[in-house]
């Protein structure tokens, strides 16, 4: 099977960061975004491919110097097409039947299992449903016999919601599914073309193990935490020389000598942690620096930020070269 990967958002709700930095490049638990969603995939994935669009140039140059363990081709938008219109624009030369993964989400899931169910009960698709309180910026489904989707609606007002399953971007597609997304026009696939397959067989597969949409500086740490505490963060420990109990992930040229840490932190490539400085569930980007004695709390810093010696900081997120 081939999989295909949108990653063409703009990523507004973590802007400022991704002004300037594709979300799915955030370092979490050690490795960009994009990295544990491509971890999800089996290893005979034939292919890979990459729809992209904004900031394709970054994702190509770093998918480039960081190659996978499957081929990767991307294939850019020129102007956004939306979910359906990228999965049209990419999905030449897709298998039948395909994967299809948001690049925006944490979860722990069998690929494999989904395909099988797939096999197993036919239809149009299977889609990994994930059960949450909040269904309010998600597609919702409402689920009949054999988990049948019966009725599906795009971020319905809570009164509207069907049930509390909700769209965990990541499914199965038979191919013929690209011939029901219209061509040459952005084209949103949950609102515009996923009620309208309902009649020819679409599945829903309930997810038991952790999942998050890391599209939220608020999700986007509490994925990080899904992510350690599932193991997926790598070995964990604070570097000798500083202080505190992890799991933390530092990157290749970071220095942090002398600093204290608690849970759950990423100190990205040529970040700097300085003497005296505290830093817990936090994500630090490349070349940010928490200066002597500053304290840094439930934040994302973008590449080259800076936290000046004694701020204390907590829920902030600076964007390249902000300063706290
Ligand atoms: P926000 O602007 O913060 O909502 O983030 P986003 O732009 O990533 O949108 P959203 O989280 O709804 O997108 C879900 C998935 O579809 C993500 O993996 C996006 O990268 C991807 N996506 C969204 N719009 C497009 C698009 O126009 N083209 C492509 N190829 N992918 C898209």
């Amino acid at each position: 099977m081939k999989a295909l990967v949108l990653i063409g958002g703009f990523g507004t709700r973590l802007r400022p960061v991704t002004y300037t930095v594709p979300k799915q490049l955030i370092p979490i638990a050690g490795k960009p975004m994009l990295y544990h969603v491509l971890d999800l995939l089996p290893p005979d994935v034939e292919e890979v491919v990459l729809a992209t669009g904004y900031k394709a140039d970054l994702i190509d140059a770093y998918v480039r110097a960081h190659p996978p363990r499957w081929p990767v081709r991307t294939v850019s938008e020129a102007e956004p097409l939306g979910t359906g219109g990228g999965m049209k624009n990419a999905g030449d030369g897709m298998s039948d039947p395909f994967y299809l993964l948001n690049s925006d989400v944490i979860a722990s899931v069998d690929l494999r299992a989904l395909a099988e169910r797939q096999h197993d009960r036919g239809g149009i698709g299977t889609m990994t449903l994930a059960e949450v309180e909040d269904t309010k910026p998600y597609g919702v489904a409402a689920l009949g016999e054999g988990d049948r989707i019966t009725e599906f609606v795009e971020k319905p007002e809570p009164e509207n919601a069907p049930s509390h399953w909700i769209n965990a971007g990541i499914a199965v597609w038979q191919r013929e599914v690209l011939d029901a997304i219209p061509a040459g026009r952005a084209v949103s696939f949950e609102k515009e073309v996923v009620p309208g397959l309902l009649p020819r067989g679409l599945y829903g597969f309930r997810l038991t193990g952790y999942w998050d949409d890391a599209g939220t500086p608020e999700r986007l740490l509490r994925s990080q935490r899904l992510l350690f505490e599932g193991g997926r963060g790598g070995k964990g420990t604070v570097p000798t020389g500083s202080f505190g109990t992890g799991p933390i992930a530092v990157l290749p040229g970071a220095t942090v000598r002398g600093a204290s840490f608690g849970r759950f932190v990423t100190v990205g490539a040529g970040a700097v942690v300085d003497s005296g400085a505290y830093v817990e569930n936090s994500i630090l980007m490349d070349g940010a620096h928490v200066d002597r004695d500053a304290t840094v709390s439930g934040c994302l810093l973008g590449p080259r930020s800076r936290v000046h010696p004694g701020h204390r900081i907590t829920g902030v997120v600076l964007g390249e070269h902000g300063e706290a």
